[in-house]
């Protein structure tokens, strides 16, 4: 008992004594190191900031492009290595640079008092002015900040224009999304009156569409620097990031960067299916993929759950009850995030992808676990004792008696979580998954069409749930004929 408490003790020390290691390299860059040794620098950002880090159409590929990605090649090519980029929300970018998932963030970050206290950042690379989009009717409605009372506007997730809305539009009604073309989309609809963004973010949807444009409202602290952030203690990793900013801004490449950019906004030459298609068909892909491995791994792990929580054994009963009454209690994107960034803090580097199957998985699981104690429980009890009358072992009984009754009541139950994962699974679209979801941000930022992209995903979860179900019902049928 003593031995295995000390062991205990042991284990808990040693993990506590690996967590900073991954987190911050003491006196040796650590990270720097790492860059050099894998021969890959990655770069982590939120792609729906035209300019700045978009999708866009090259050569009939989808490629994340903008300025800021010119500016993560020329670093990485200073570097001697190749440039990896993580898509993500622009909210999740600074655990996942805290977590070690990121060496990077390039996603037109600001610097700002608190997140010095959490991350480094480099020299400034960019400085730019706070504006207002409104609807273009509106434009001469809206003067200074103090125009704002009790009128709704819309900022993206904790960035800095929503520290402003609330700091400088005293009485605003704040509403604050994830990703930009949602606050485009928002502003189109009537749904807010006017969005805080950057200067040349700004200018990009003005420009795009003859509905929007800038109102003259300046705000007071509505200079902002831009710069690349890195984790603390990274000195090596640092100098060698501002030395490829110096060389950008002694020689102005910027001016180059931008330009390659604005020509890259707006080509138009293909119907909108034609260009956006292949978006959707890899997200499809992408969504049946999480689905099927969560079904497929929810089934094993669930039936196991579910035994444990037939068995008699007390232990095993109640852990199986902690863990399915846990996960059905608290919502699937808290364990996507749980999953994702906990791995990390324990020094698992799990690719988004693999992240995701398993929170899905896990997920799934908890649901299955009860569609199989259900399915098992539904088999008239006077079938095990007949089974063990004829001579049959508890185990002989479960096998050849139970269990083939109890999956017919458990397939299309089955169907049904299929089906409900294949909808759920667009939480997964928050730590950069490319399904569905993910995908239909990534073509709102690329169309600047905010609406039509949700239509159409609609239309193909609708086509996809409704094609399962049918097969279902089919496979169902046939089972009730083979009684
Ligand atoms: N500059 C602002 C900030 O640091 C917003 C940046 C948003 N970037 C993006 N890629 N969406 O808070």
């Amino acid at each position: 008992m003593k031995k295995k408490f000390w062991l205990l003790v042991g284990l808990v020390v040693l993990l506590l004594n690996c967590l900073p290691i991954k987190a911050h390299g003491a006196e040796k860059d650590e990270i720097y190191e790492r860059i050099q040794q894998s021969g890959e620098l990655v770069v982590g950002l939120s792609a729906d900031y035209a300019p700045y880090e978009f999708h866009a159409d090259v050569n009939g590929q989808d490629k994340i492009v903008g300025f800021d990605i010119s500016i993560a090649e020329k670093i990485a090519k200073d570097m001697g290595v190749k440039l990896k980029i993580e898509e993500l929300g622009f909210d999740a970018l600074l655990g996942a640079l805290k977590t070690g998932k990121i060496d990077l963030i390039i996603s037109g970050m600001s610097i700002t008092e608190e997140r010095l206290k959490e991350v480094d950042f480099s020299d400034p690379y960019f400085v730019v002015q706070q504006k207002v989009l409104v609807r273009k009717d509106d434009k001469n409605k809206y003067k200074t900040t103090d125009d704002f009372k009790g009128v709704s506007v819309g900022a993206q997730k904790q960035t800095t224009q929503e520290a402003l809305v609330k700091n400088e539009m005293t009485g605003a009604d704040l509403t604050s999304l994830q990703k930009v073309p949602d606050l485009i989309n928002n502003l189109l609809n009537k749904k807010v009156n006017a969005v805080v963004l950057e200067q040349p973010v700004a200018e990009a949807y003005a420009q795009q569409s003859k509905n929007l444009a800038i109102a003259s409202v300046g705000f007071e602290q509505g200079e902002k620097v831009t710069a690349i952030a890195m984790p603390k203690n990274t000195p090596e990793l640092k100098e060698h990031v501002n030395a490829s900013i110096k060389t950008i801004n002694d020689k102005d490449l910027l001016t180059g960067y931008k330009k390659k950019a604005n020509e890259l906004m707006f080509q138009e030459d293909q119907s909108f299916l034609q260009k956006y298609g292949p978006y959707y068909l890899s997200g499809a892909k992408y969504t049946i993929l999480l689905a099927f491995v969560g079904v497929l791994f929810g089934l094993i792990f669930g039936s196991l759950l579910a035994l444990m929580k037939l068995s008699k054994n007390k232990l095993l009963k109640a852990l199986a009850v902690i863990y399915i009454e846990y996960v059905r209690g608290t919502p699937l994107l808290v364990q996507i995030f749980i999953v994702y960034f906990g791995t990390g803090v324990v020094g698992l580097d799990l690719s988004k992808l693999l992240a995701g199957c398993i929170a899905v998985s896990l997920n799934s699981a908890a649901y299955v676990a009860e569609i199989v104690r259900a399915g098992i429980n539904a088999v008239n009890k006077g079938q095990m004792e007949a089974a063990r009358s004829l001579g049959m072992n508890q185990k002989e009984a479960m096998r050849f008696i139970i269990f083939p009754q109890a999956i017919k009541n458990i397939l299309p139950a089955l169907g049904n979580e299929f089906v409900t994962i294949i909808k759920e699974s667009s939480v997964v679209s928050v730590i950069g998954v490319s399904e569905l979801i993910f995908q239909t941000g990534v073509v709102q930022g690329a169309s600047f069409k905010p609406f039509l992209p949700y239509v159409l995903v609609s239309l193909i979860y609708f086509a996809l749930t409704f094609c399962i179900s049918r097969l279902l019902g089919l496979v169902e049928r046939r089972m009730g004929l083979n009684d």
